[in-house]
């Protein structure tokens, strides 16, 4: 697996795991564009990382999801890499309704936005050398934290596609790659909700050493056990996350 000269898209890379990857993978000379709706934070990225591409995106709208690939493979015709990345996490009481449309948006977000950009880009990638999809999944896909349930769906149903996804393109040259983090210490779900999670800096170099070797489920802490647990040891942890 080369680890230099890939020309990579991370959505959502302005903050967090997505910006941390960035770094990462700037540092080990590859290209790198990032996607995010907040202006500001691009800008502050590519403050701090001048040879970073940013690219304003809401992936919530669906054109703006065409519109980014448009953009993406005019301007990068070389991009080999895409990393589904962006995400959302709400709190959500389910006795209490709420809009649809905040539902929505969550499900478009996490889950509709990685389907379809991976179908924009599957064409394209084809005709890369080295191509990639790599997709940012959760522990939660495991056992849901069902304080936070339309969440912990989309993860587990991108995981699914993950593995589809890995079945159905075996027989083309597109890796595919499913990063599956515990508790991150970033500002998911608003700031201060996941200081308990593990360091940044850890869980990333931790994802980065993983992908240089070449595997296909990157995992760490919480999320190791939770992909080999049996499902006794899921009820449990169900039980005891939920309690
Ligand atoms: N931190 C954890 O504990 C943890 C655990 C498991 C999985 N994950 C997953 O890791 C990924 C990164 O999350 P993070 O922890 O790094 O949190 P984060 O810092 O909040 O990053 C999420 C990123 O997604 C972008 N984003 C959200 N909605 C978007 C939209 N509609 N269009 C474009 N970009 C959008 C955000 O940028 P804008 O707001 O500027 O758009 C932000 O840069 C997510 O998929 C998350 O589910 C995180």
């Amino acid at each position: 697996m080369n680890s230099e000269s890939n020309t990579i898209l991370i959505t959502g890379g302005a903050s967090g795991i997505g910006f941390s990857l960035a770094e990462h993978f700037l540092k080990l000379g590859n290209t790198v564009v990032i996607c995010g709706r907040r202006k500001d934070k691009l800008e502050e990225a590519q403050a701090i990382h001048p040879h970073l591409h940013i690219k304003e995106c809401n992936l919530a709208i669906e054109s703006e999801r065409i519109g980014l690939f448009d953009w993406t493979a005019k301007n990068f015709p070389k991009l080999n890499v895409l990393i589904n990345n962006a995400g959302i996490q709400r709190r959500i009481d389910l006795k209490n309704s709420e809009e649809w449309s905040e539902t929505r948006q969550e499900i478009a977000i996490n889950l509709e936005a990685p389907i379809h950009l991976t179908t924009l880009f599957i064409p394209h990638l084809l005709n890369q050398q080295n191509p990639m999809i790599l997709n940012v999944t959760s522990g939660l896909a495991f056992s849901p934290l069902a304080n936070v349930p339309v969440y912990c769906a989309t993860k587990a149903a991108l995981r699914s596609y993950t593995l589809s996804l890995r079945h159905q393109l075996a027989s083309t040259p597109i890796d595919v790659i499913e990063i599956i983090p515990p508790a991150v210490n970033t500002d998911l779900g608003g700031v201060g909700l996941h200081t308990f999670g593990a360091p940044l800096s850890e869980f990333s170099e931790s994802v980065i050493k993983q992908f240089l070797e070449g595997k296909k489920e990157i995992t760490f802490g919480f999320s190791e056990k939770a992909a080999n647990a049996s499902r006794e040891e899921l009820n449990d942890t169900f039980k005891k996350m939920n309690a």
